[in-house]
C-alpha cells in the first residue's frame, strides 16, 4: 500500500525522505515522488517505478539546494494506472500546495465535477488530486492553509492520511488522518511524519500517533495537534523499542528468510513475559486483561484476512477444544458485509499483524456496534485495530518487512494458544495440560535446532520441484489451516498455483488435479492419532494415482518413505503446537521455490503489507 514520509528541519531534505521512503518499500508500491522547497516554490519530481528510478531522477536533476519542509510518498494504484503522471505529490492549478494521500476518497466522483464546474483542470487520475483542488477552493475563498485544509478534510468521505505543503508557508508542513494511520516523529528542531514506523526509525523513537479526525501541524521546534472541533490536542509521545537493526536484513539475503529464522525469539517474546514463572499459569494481567472480561461471554468470533485469517482458524481448534465456547472464524471482507448474529454475550477477536487492514477494522467496528466486546491481536503497537480494542494483546514479533507473513503468523497462534490456556482455567474453570505450557517454553530451542536441518532437505527438494505449476496441499484437523497457509505463501511469493485442502475432501474434487507433474504436500503428525492414519490413507490415494508427494511428517513416520522419498521430519510434540511446527517447513519451501524461480521475495507483485483499503 501507500507510504508517506515528510520532513522539517535544518537537515538536506531530500536524503531523508528517500531514507523513509526506502523504509516503507516493503509495503508494495507502484511509483513514487517527492515534494520540496526550492527557490522559494514547490518542485515535484516523480515517477512510476522504483525508488531507484526515482534516485536517479532526482540525481540527473541535480537538487543540491532543496530544502524542507518535504514529503515524499511511494503509491500503490487505487483509481488511475500507475504512470508518471498519477504518481504522489499532486499540485492544485496554481502550484501553491501539494499533497500526498494514503486512502481512497470515496466521493471523489462527485468533488471532482464540482470543481470541474468551478474551473478547476486535473492533471491526473487519482482521487488525490481532488484534495488538492478542494484545499485551493478553500485558499481561493480566503481561508489560512491550516483552516483550508481542515474545510476540506470536512467534505471528505472515506480514508485518508494526508500530508501537505504550502508554497506560502514554508515553515510548516500539515498533516490529516481518518482510517489510514499517520505517525509522527519528533525531534530536536526538527520533525517527521510517516504512515508508518519503520520510515522513522533512522532519525527517532519518540513519536505520536494522530487519531481519527485529527489534524496537525508541524514545524521544527512543534507539533500541533488538533480534533475534528478545533481544539488543541495535548498528547504524551510513545517510545518505539525496535530498533534500526531489526528492521533490516541482517545478512540474510530477503527480510522473509530472516523472519523465518527470527521465530524462535519472537515466539520466545510472545510466551514469555505473559507465562508466570512461580505458578506457571498464563497472566495476561499486564495486557490489561482479567477474568472478568469473559463474563457473560457465550459466543466467539475470530475475523481476519489471510494468513491473520488461517491462525484464526487454528485459534477455533484450540478455544472450542479447552474452552467448549463455540468459535466462529470468519473472512473479515465477508463479515463486514453480512448480517452476523452478535450481542453482548459475544467477544469479537480481531487478529492483525498491521494493525490497519481495512475489512478486520471495519468488522471490528461492525461488532462494536452490535454490542460485542472487542480483543485484538496485533503486532504493531498503536495501530488503529490495537487503539480501537477493548483488550490488546500484543504479539511481540518485532516488525515484519516481507510482505509474506511468517513471524506474525507463529506469534499469533502462540498468542491463540496462551489464550486458549488462559480461558480454558479462568473461564472453564479447567487446568491446563502442563505438559503443554512446558512445551511451549521449550518450543523456540528445538525450533532453532531444527530449522536448518529442515531448511537443507528443502532446498534439495525445491530443486526437483521448482518448476511445477501446481501444487496441492493436504492437512487435516489442527494441520488443515497449515495447509491452507502452506498453499497462500507459495501462490504469494513464487507465483505458483497452489491449492490448500482438508485431505478428507480431496476426493470430492481435488483428486481429479493428481497427476506426474502436480506435486502434493502432505502434512501428517502421529500426534493426531487416529487423523494420521486416515491423512496417511489419503496420501496413499494420491500415491496411486502416480502423484508425487512432499510429506512433512513426525520423525519417524516409516510408512511415508514407502511413498516417497521428499520427507521432511519433525520431531514429535504435543498437538497444539503441531501449527506452529509445521508451517515452517512450509514457509521455507514456498521462499527455496521463489528464490529458484526468481522471483521478487520481499516485494512480491500486486500485492501489500498493510491493506488499507478494500
Ligand atoms: C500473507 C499476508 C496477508 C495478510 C493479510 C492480513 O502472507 O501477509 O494475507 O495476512 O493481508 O494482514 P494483517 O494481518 O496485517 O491484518
Amino acid at each position: 500500500m501507500c507510504g508517506i514520509v515528510g520532513y522539517i528541519g535544518e537537515r538536506k531534505v531530500i536524503p531523508v525522505l528517500m531514507e523513509g521512503l526506502r523504509r516503507l518499500e516493503y509495503r508494495g508500491y507502484d511509483s513514487a515522488g517527492v515534494v520540496f522547497f526550492r527557490k522559494g516554490a514547490l518542485e515535484v519530481v516523480k515517477t512510476k517505478g522504483r525508488i531507484l528510478d526515482l534516485e536517479e531522477k532526482l540525481f540527473e536533476k541535480c537538487y543540491v539546494d532543496a530544502a524542507a519542509p518535504g514529503l515524499g510518498h511511494t503509491r500503490w494504484a487505487t483509481h488511475g494506472e500507475p504512470s508518471d503522471k498519477n504518481a504522489h505529490p499532486h499540485f492544485d492549478c496554481t502550484r501553491s500546495l501539494a499533497v500526498v494521500h494514503n486512502g481512497i476518497i470515496e466521493n471523489y466522483y462527485q468533488l471532482k465535477s464540482e470543481l470541474l464546474e468551478k474551473g478547476h483542470f486535473f492533471s491526473s487520475a487519482t482521487d488525490t488530486e481532488v484534495i488538492a483542488h478542494l484545499i485551493e477552493e478553500f485558499l481561493k475563498r480566503g481561508c489560512a492553509p491550516f483552516e483550508a485544509l481542515c474545510k476540506a478534510a470536512k467534505r471528505l468521505k472515506g480514508s485518508y492520511a494526508l500530508a501537505v505543503v504550502f508554497k506560502k508557508d514554508p515553515e510548516a508542513l500539515f498533516v490529516a488522518r481518518n482510517q489510514s494511520p499517520v505517525v509522527i516523529g519528533l525531534g530536536e528542531g526538527e520533525n517527521f511524519v510517516a504512515s508508518d514506523i519503520p520510515a522513522l526509525l533512522p532519525f527517532t523513537r519518540e513519536v505520536i500517533f494522530l487519531e481519527d479526525g485529527e489534524v496537525a501541524i508541524l514545524t521544527k521546534e512543534k507539533v500541533s495537534i488538533f480534533n475534528p472541533e478545533g481544539k488543541e490536542v495535548i498528547r504524551e509521545p510513545v517510545k518505539i523499542e525496535w530498533d534500526l537493526a531489526s528492521a533490516e536484513k541482517g545478512g540474510y539475503p530477503h527480510f522473509m528468510l530472516k523472519e523465518i529464522y527470527e521465530q524462535p525469539e519472537a515466539i520466545q517474546h510472545t510466551s514469555l513475559g505473559r507465562i508466570n514463572q512461580q505458578n506457571g499459569e498464563v497472566d495476561f494481567s499486564a495486557d490489561g486483561l482479567s477474568e472478568d472480561f469473559f463474563k457473560g461471554i457465550k459466543k466467539l468470533f475470530i475475523v481476519a484476512c489471510g494468513t491473520s485469517f488461517h491462525a484464526g482458524l487454528v485459534g477455533k481448534y484450540l478455544i472450542e477444544e479447552k474452552v467448549g465456547i463455540p468459535v466462529e472464524v470468519d473472512l473479515a471482507s465477508e463479515f463486514r458485509y453480512r448480517n452476523p448474529l452478535i450481542n453482548e454475550n459475544t467477544l469479537f477477536i480481531a487478529i492483525s499483524q498491521s494493525g490497519e487492514t481495512a475489512d478486520t477494522l471495519a468488522s471490528l467496528r461492525e461488532a462494536k456496534k452490535r454490542g460485542a466486546k472487542v480483543l485484538s491481536i496485533c503486532n504493531v503497537v498503536g495501530s488503529t485495530i490495537a487503539r480501537e480494542s477493548d483488550v490488546v494483546l500484543y504479539t511481540q514479533a518485532g516488525p515484519e518487512i516481507s510482505v509474506a507473513s511468517t513471524k506474525a503468523f507463529t506469534t499469533q497462534v502462540c498468542m491463540l494458544l496462551l489464550l486458549s490456556f488462559y480461558m480454558q482455567k479462568r473461564v472453564a474453570k479447567r487446568e491446563p495440560d502442563k505438559n503443554e505450557l512446558e512445551a511451549l517454553l521449550s518450543l523456540p530451542g528445538i525450533l532453532k535446532k531444527e530449522m536448518s536441518l529442515w531448511h537443507e532437505k528443502i532446498k534439495e527438494i525445491s530443486k526437483k520441484w521448482y518448476f511445477a505449476e501446481d501444487f496441492l496441499y493436504l492437512g487435516r484437523n489442527i494441520l488443515f489451516p497449515i495447509a491452507l497457509e502452506g498453499a497462500l505463501k507459495i501462490k504469494e511469493i513464487a507465483y505458483t498455483h497452489a491449492e490448500g485442502y482438508a485431505a478428507g475432501e480431496m476426493k470430492h474434487g481435488p483428486i481429479a488435479l493428481i497427476e506426474e507433474k502436480v506435486p502434493t504436500v502432505v502434512l501428517a503428525a502421529k500426534e493426531t492419532g487416529i487423523i494420521y492414519e486416515k491423512t496417511l490413507s489419503n496420501a496413499e490415494e494420491v500415491a496411486s494415482r502416480r502423484g508425487p508427494l512432499i510429506a512433512v511428517v513426525s520423525k519417524g513416520a516409516e510408512e511415508f518413505y514407502k511413498l516417497t522419498q521428499d520427507v521432511i521430519e519433525v520431531p514429535l510434540t504435543v498437538k497444539v503446537l503441531l501449527p506452529i511446527l509445521y508451517v515452517i517447513p512450509l514457509q521455507l519451501f514456498a521462499y527455496e521455490i521463489a528464490a529458484l524461480r526468481g522471483c521478487d521475495i520481499d516485494k512480491p507483485r500486486n500485492l501489500a503489507k498493510s491493506v488499507t483499503v478494500e
